[in-house]
């Protein structure tokens, strides 16, 4: 059996980086992983309990190590991977420095069991730094690492561990990035006993994504590929439409190799110009592939950041790359978000005269009158056509406009909510057989600590021992309005935190009813009910976007049109 490992000879060793490696059960769990797809393992299964406090286990099917090879690689600076200085600029490997294992090993309950194939397998137990103990063990090629009590023996650090749930999502993060990084690798997480990501090996690419961005997302994404200079950039990034202002996905590789940079995702969003309003965050992934002595991947002691030589040039690729993939899709959507005529009170002067019939108002029911008051100012005596049960078309001097009902109406609720809540209660309408839900403890916490803005807005709920919620009055914003639907999500919502980022309660909860008594996208809507919609939509004083910032109107000038059928 050859000796693979060497000790860095001292010179070498001084010119890294000394850093903390260990920072938190995340930064374990990436040091692990990394190492088993370093010795080539084909699968990787993780285990944590407790968020990684109790325990980080990694086992894979890699090339295992002898056992000489194992008592050294928890030596400090002990590596199989670097031999020389030169060896320390460009991509490699993920590791050179040979400190992980035994960084890990000195602040934990280390245990390292192992299998190169070759004669018996290797065991060794380590505590806090101290090697206590070497033994024979029968298992298959490969290697399991197993971390208990992380931080035991420093109580200092052992303070700084979040909660379980962030310390999971944080390592649940480090895992994905991983799979996303290796689709050639099967990768399986555990989480106290239940599985959390399960991905075959061989996948490609972009079944890779899918199984670990989830299909939803994945199905946002467009393609890119770009080269310029020495940068060549390929991957994914979310249509304008598709960005949201929370819960996106990023992941930066630079030569197959993860790493983090926020400059570099501005310059992705940079490449969306207008076509997103202000507040969205797309998702993106991008692969840059660049000579390795363009960038220097040893500037971070976890190796999460790298430091690019054209550090202009390489932001410049990003935005054209993203900009070139957006293409005509970003030549039609570029006129959403970006203000324009119904940009707010201010820039649309001529509002039309509220019209009698109220089928979008949560206050009165609507008139019988077939058609409502027209008006010019608009241009509402144009047809409205509604394009896949969701969006409102009509021509206007400068352009086609399209509204998207649902935010439309969101916007509309939003606003009167916000009234009701500070005065006037709406008027409800009693049920003749009131309606009874289970909750669960938090959603009847939720219902408890609304009570009083619930009442404002219509909802007369009373609790009815064990979870049991019984609705006596109910609002009718819209003819579709499905109460009981509503009140569930909406305490489901304010249960869960949703619009956390709203700046007070009333707002928050006002964004809540709004997106959940809005008329939905689907419902299909008769040219009455579209034009009462839009009538209301213009005499809202709010932004162009809805409460969850995404556009609400978009507009399709006319220039464009002529541009793109060359009458220009
Ligand atoms: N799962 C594994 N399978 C086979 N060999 C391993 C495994 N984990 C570690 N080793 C061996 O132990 C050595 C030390 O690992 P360690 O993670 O401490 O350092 P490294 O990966 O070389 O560098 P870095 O500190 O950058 O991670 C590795 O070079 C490798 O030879
Ligand atoms: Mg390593």
């Amino acid at each position: 059996m050859s000796r693979r490992i060497a000790i860095l000879p001292d010179a070498v060793a001084d010119q890294i980086a000394a850093g903390e490696v260990v920072e938190r059960p995340a930064s374990v769990v990436k040091e692990l992983v990394e190492n088993a797809l370093d010795a080539g393992a084909r699968h990787v299964r993780v285990e944590l309990e407790h968020g990684g406090k109790t325990l980080i286990q990694v086992s894979d099917d890699g090339s295992g190590m002898g056992r000489e090879d194992a008592v050294l690689a928890i030596d400090r600076h002990a590596t199989s991977k670097v031999r020389s200085v030169a060896d320390l600029v460009g991509v490699a490997t993920f590791g050179f420095r040979g400190e992980a294992l035994p960084a890990i090993a000195s602040v934990s309950r280390f245990s390292l069991a192992t299998h190169d194939g070759e004669g018996a397998g290797t065991e060794l137990a380590v505590t806090g730094g101290r090697l206590d103990r070497v033994s024979d063990t029968v298992r298959q090629r490969g290697t399991t690492v197993t971390v208990r009590s992380v931080f035991f023996n420093t109580p200092a650090r052992r303070k700084f561990l979040r909660s379980v749930s962030s310390e999971t999502r944080a390592a649940h993060e480090a895992v994905a990035t991983l799979a996303l990084a290796h689709p050639e690798a099967g990768f399986e997480l555990q989480v106290d006993g239940a599985c959390r990501l399960a991905v075959p090996a061989d996948q490609n690419a972009d079944e890779r994504i899918a199984a670990v961005w989830g299909r939803e997302l994945a199905a946002t994404l467009v393609p890119v590929t770009y080269a310029a200079g020495a940068f060549r950039i390929t991957g994914l990034v979310q249509r304008p439409g598709d960005a949201q202002p929370t819960g996106r996905r990023t992941q930066l590789f630079v030569n197959g190799r993860p790493f983090r940079d926020p400059f570099l995702v501005r310059a992705g969003e940079a490449g969306y110009r207008s076509a997103i309003h202000p507040g969205d965050r797309p998702s993106m992934l991008l692969r840059i592939e660049v000579s390795a002595g363009e960038v220097d991947v040893n500037v971070h002691p976890a190796k999460l950041e790298v430091r690019f030589r054209d550090r202009i040039g390489v932001e410049r690729a990003v935005e054209e790359a993203v900009r070139s993939a957006l293409g005509t899709l970003a030549a039609a959507a570029n006129v959403g978000g970006a203000g324009g005529q119904w940009g707010g009170g201010a820039a649309a002067p001529e509002l039309p005269p509220m019209v009698a019939g109220d089928l979008f108002a949560p206050h009165e029911a609507s008139g019988e009158d077939e058609e409502p008051v027209e008006s010019g100012a608009l241009g509402f005596t144009v047809p409205l056509l509604q394009a896949f049960d969701t969006y409102i078309l009509y021509e206007a001097p400068e352009g086609i406009v399209i509204v998207d009902q649902h935010s439309a109406h969101e916007r509309i609720l939003y606003e009167t909510v916000m009234r009701q809540l500070a005065g006037s209660d709406a008027p409800a309408q009693r049920l003749l057989l009131p309606l009874t839900l289970e909750l669960t403890d938090e959603e009847l916490d939720a219902v408890e600590a609304h009570g009083e803005e619930l009442r404002r807005v219509g909802f007369e709920a009373e609790a009815f021992g064990g979870r049991t919620v019984v609705l006596h009055a109910v609002p009718a914003p819209h003819p579709r309005f499905d109460a009981g639907a509503c009140f569930r999500e909406m305490v489901a919502d304010l249960a869960r935190g949703r619009f956390g980022g709203w700046a007070n309660r009333l707002e928050r909860f006002a964004a809540t009813f709004a997106c959940r008594a809005a008329v939905k996208a689907g419902a299909r809507l008769d040219q009455r009910e579209m034009r009462e919609l839009l009538l209301r939509l213009f005499a809202t004083e709010l932004p162009p976007h809805d409460v969850h910032g995404r556009s609400t109107i978009v507009q399709l000038p006319r220039e464009e049109l002529e541009r793109r059928f060359g009458r220009r």
